[in-house]
């Protein structure tokens, strides 16, 4: 088939309507959560200014350096398509003055972002992301309900083979003594290490321990571990989040090579993959990755806060769905009622009894548009329908109306006026 003169921009797709219902499942599910835990909704504008993300993510990181879609506006201003919702969640927090509400302060989200990656398979230049922060709370017991929470969202949505991995990173105490032991150790072995690597040497150091490759793995087995090298406060910090997760029985992994690729944490990171244990690090999949973030507030402007939060990457998630075969067919969103109709008489008056089956909250599918019943009746098969009710012409000047079993074929004729309840009986059983 020749291509198309216009397609979908690389790395984005376009969500069809059978594709709208795995979005909903996981829209409802997140919402219901959201609300027990008391996290109020925001949506922030797509477009920020560019600085936010350059101050808030961080210049060196690959999301800044790479992967921003920037404009500058007609007035001048420099913008960017959001690559993750933090920043921004932060900058409005600030805004809007939410510093001095009751704290601490919870809040979701849910919408599209934007990186401009390589493509491949689970990662999109548009893809969706929601998440929770929790701001002005320094307690451990809000990181471990953040895993607890994300834990239990990918649970509520049936995905197996769940894999939570913890670290911290320690603070501005003790994390840039880690790095100058870190770099000390890496710099005497540059040699060996990837061109990646060399270059992480110079400008990110913590990132060579995020490494994938092969050639860096024997290095980084020797490296020096940051969690020997977490100040008292951060040690501390991190003990009583693995205890309130040992207490609340989220099985996890401590991975001390769990470094994220932004620039704002502090203190605990977590990511939660899929897939099995034994598998290569490098093919697994990261469905969420969060942590605490107890420098970001003032970074951009506002007080001294602490805060917390996680996101999760849709697209992820359903594809992962789908190649689980977790079925999205709600019994209850199935339609098995079809409505055919025949001549004129018989399409006006079923015009109006599908306004009755709407207004019982039952559905019912039509094809208005065809006239022979055949073409009807083949539809309604198509669609799984357990029955058609027909409405011929005879029928229309006697107000009856005929349901046809579509397994066994058997007809029975009712009054119009009675085949709302009738059909709701017959659906029940
Ligand atoms: P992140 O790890 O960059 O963190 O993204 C979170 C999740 O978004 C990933 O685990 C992944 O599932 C999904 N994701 C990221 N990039 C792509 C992509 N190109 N295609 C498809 N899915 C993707 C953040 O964004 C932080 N803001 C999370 C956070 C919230 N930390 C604290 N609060």
């Amino acid at each position: 088939m020749r291509k198309p003169k216009f397609q979908c921009p690389t790395g984005m797709h376009d969500i069809l309507p059978e594709e709208q219902k795995y979005y909903k499942k996981i829209y409802d599910i997140v919402s219901d959560i959201a609300d027990f835990y008391g996290f109020g909704k925001i949506d922030t504008p797509i477009l920020e200014e560019t600085e936010l993300f350059s101050k808030g993510v961080g210049l060196a990181t690959d999301i800044v350096k790479k992967q921003m879609y920037s404009l500058k506006t007609k007035g001048g201003d420099f913008l960017s398509l959001r690559p993750e919702w933090t920043a921004p969640v932060v900058r409005a927090y600030i805004e809007n003055g939410m510093q001095n509400l009751p704290q601490p302060l919870k809040l979701w989200y849910f919408g599209p972002c934007y990186r401009y990656e390589r493509p491949q398979a689970n990662r999109y230049r548009q893809f969706w992301q929601f998440g929770f922060e929790v701001l002005g709370e320094k307690s451990p017991v809000i990181d471990a309900q953040i895993i607890q929470i994300f834990y239990n969202i990918l649970r509520e949505l049936k995905l197996k083979n769940l894999i939570v991995e913890v670290n911290s990173i320690g603070d501005s105490n003790c994390r840039p003594y880690y790095k100058k032991l870190l770099a000390n150790y890496f710099r005497t072995r540059e040699a060996s290490l990837c061109v990646d690597c060399k270059k992480r040497l110079r400008e990110n150091v913590l990132r060579i321990l995020d490494c994938k490759g092969e050639k860096c793995q024997p290095i980084k087995a020797e490296a020096p571990q940051i969690l020997d090298h977490l100040c008292e406060e951060c040690h501390l910090h991190f003990k009583e989040v693995l205890e309130f997760l040992d207490e609340i029985e989220i099985p996890y992994n401590l991975n001390p090579y769990l470094v994220r690729g932004l620039d704002y944490y502090t203190k605990t990171v977590f990511e939660i993959f899929s897939g099995s244990s034994e598998k290569k690090e490098s093919s697994r999949i990261a469905l969420a990755g969060g942590g605490r973030y107890d420098k970001l507030v003032k970074l951009l402007g506002g007080k001294e806060t602490s805060a917390c939060g996680a996101a999760i990457g849709i697209e992820r998630i359903i594809n992962l769905m789908k190649s689980q075969q977790i079925k999205q067919g709600d019994k209850e969103t199935e339609t098995q009622i079809f409505l055919a109709q025949l001549g004129g008489l018989s399409k006006r008056k079923s015009l109006k009894l599908l306004e009755d089956f709407r207004k019982a909250k039952i559905r019912v599918a039509e094809s208005f548009g065809r006239d022979s019943l055949k073409a009807q009746l083949s539809r309604a098969d198509k669609i799984g329908a357990r029955y058609a009710l027909i409405l011929g012409q005879k029928e229309s000047l006697e107000e009856m109306i005929i349901i046809r079993n579509m397994k066994s074929g058997k007809q029975e004729i009712v009054k119009l006026n009675r085949v709302v309840a009738e059909m709701r009986k017959k659906l029940k059983k």
